[in-house]
């Protein structure tokens, strides 16, 4: 059976209704009763499943918890997350030259990040468990979260970041919110390989989006980009464009379609093209749907401007390529300057968003150009992380200041040259 495929009746092992399948064999387990984030059977990854898929009309309230009927809880450690903005950009719609284009701004989450969305579950899941230690792996924006909802529960937390390869907010962030920041010789793949090593030996709860309940949380974006966009357009987005690093979140929009299409809230021709954009020098997930490969080939060496991005290994690549194939999307790899010109575009229109948001927009760009993405399409382009997280890049994008001296008739002057 292909995991797409959801089970229609809870198995005995449910617990009000929830539990955990893998997506390999299909073996399914209690979601709360033991600390697991892979198959007990044959170490692939698990999913969260629900007995009851619930339709547009299940939601009310704000936020990440407006969905609590699609989610494991009603409520949850919340900062709160989610209701970000579905930005207008017309100048950039235009010069794309697509039907509609709309920017989903997750950097206007709590902490920055759409990672928020899925912390605020996956602390609620860690504290139903009763531990008492927090940890990930990060590129910077998934410490930045934890540590600020660690710190929000009263827990202890971890965090491993590749050494100079982190942005100074992101660093900032987790510092400050209290997590213990272990600066790792190596890049964010061998913080992850470590940080699974130590979840292993049960010295902290790993919060990297390994864990199926991060992902529970991050399918809100998909639920409230459909929502937002049938209220203004009275139809679906034919696509959405995301940039991709650890594959997680690609995953979570791909789950949130199946669920609704499994509620019966959508047709199969109102799914969107799941479509994802990576830097040209950290490209996996673009190199296996080239050649349609069926696994992904871990990049050892991976560099680019876009640090939260910078991955060789993305693991819910097993969850993710399904997702980009069923839905007719697409994957490509764009160059540091493509996503540096995206940033400066994109800030030309009051959107302040980080490098690695800006792929997203200048994978669009060059699909379009490239003629796979078509003049008539409904697009919604994911920026995932604020401008002000990497502040040297924005600098760096943008124009320097002048200096002048401390008197009007000189800064005239100096403004008339
Ligand atoms: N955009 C930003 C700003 C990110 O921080 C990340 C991932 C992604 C996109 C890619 O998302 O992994 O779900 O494909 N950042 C992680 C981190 C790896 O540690 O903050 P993905």
């Amino acid at each position: 059976m292909s995991y797409l495929q959801l089970e229609e009746e809870a198995p005995a092992v449910a617990d009000d209704g929830v539990w955990l399948t893998c997506i390999e064999c299909g073996a399914q387990f209690a979601p709360f009763d033991d600390i697991r984030y892979t198959c007990d059977d044959c170490d692939s990854l698990l999913e969260v499943r629900y007995a009851d898929l619930p339709g547009f009309d299940a939601f009310e309230g704000e936020g990440v918890w407006r969905y609590d009927a699609a989610l494991p809880f009603e409520e949850g450690v919340s900062l709160p997350e989610g209701h970000t903005p579905l930005h207008r950009v017309p100048r950039l719609e235009d010069e794309i030259g697509v039907n509609a284009l709309r920017i989903k701004h997750e950097g206007m989450n709590p902490t920055g990040s759409f990672k928020d969305r899925g912390m605020t579950v996956g602390v609620r899941v860690a504290e139903e468990l009763g531990v008492d230690r927090l940890a990930c792996a990060s590129t910077g924006n998934t410490s930045a979260a934890l540590a600020a909802y660690g710190a929000r529960a009263g827990l202890e937390t971890l965090v491993l970041l590749p050494s100079g390869k982190v942005a100074a907010g992101k660093v900032a962030q987790a510092s400050l919110h209290g997590a213990r920041i272990l600066e790792v010789d190596g890049n964010f793949d061998h913080c992850l390989d470590i940080v699974q090593d130590l979840a292993e030996r049960g010295e902290a709860y790993l919060l990297n989006s390994l864990n199926p309940f991060r992902l529970e949380g991050q399918k809100t974006i998909g639920l409230e980009i459909m929502e937002r966009f049938h209220a203004d357009y009275g139809r679906f987005p034919d696509r959405i464009v995301l940039p991709v690093g650890n594959a997680g979140n690609t995953a979570a929009l791909y789950k949130c379609f199946r669920e609704l299409r499994q509620a019966g809230a959508i047709d199969a021709d109102d799914v969107p093209k799941i479509t994802g954009v990576q830097a040209e020098g950290a490209a996996p997930m673009v190199e296996a749907i080239e050649d349609d490969a069926d696994e992904v080939r871990r990049w050892e060496e991976v560099e680019t401007r876009a640090t939260a991005i910078r991955i060789g290994n993305p693991v819910n690549a097993p969850k993710a390529l399904p997702g980009i194939r069923e839905t007719g999307g697409t994957a490509i790899a764009v160059s540091d300057e493509e996503i540096t010109d995206a940033q400066r575009t994109l800030a030309g229109e009051g959107v302040g968003v980080e490098p690695a948001s800006a792929a997203s927009v200048a994978g669009l760009r060059k699909l379009r150009d490239e003629g796979v993405v078509s003049a008539d399409e409904d697009v919604v382009c994911l920026t995932t992380g604020h401008l002000l997280k990497d502040p040297d890049a924005a600098a760096e994008a943008g124009a320097d200041p002048e200096p002048v001296p401390n008197d009007t008739d000189a800064v005239l002057e100096h403004l008339d040259d």
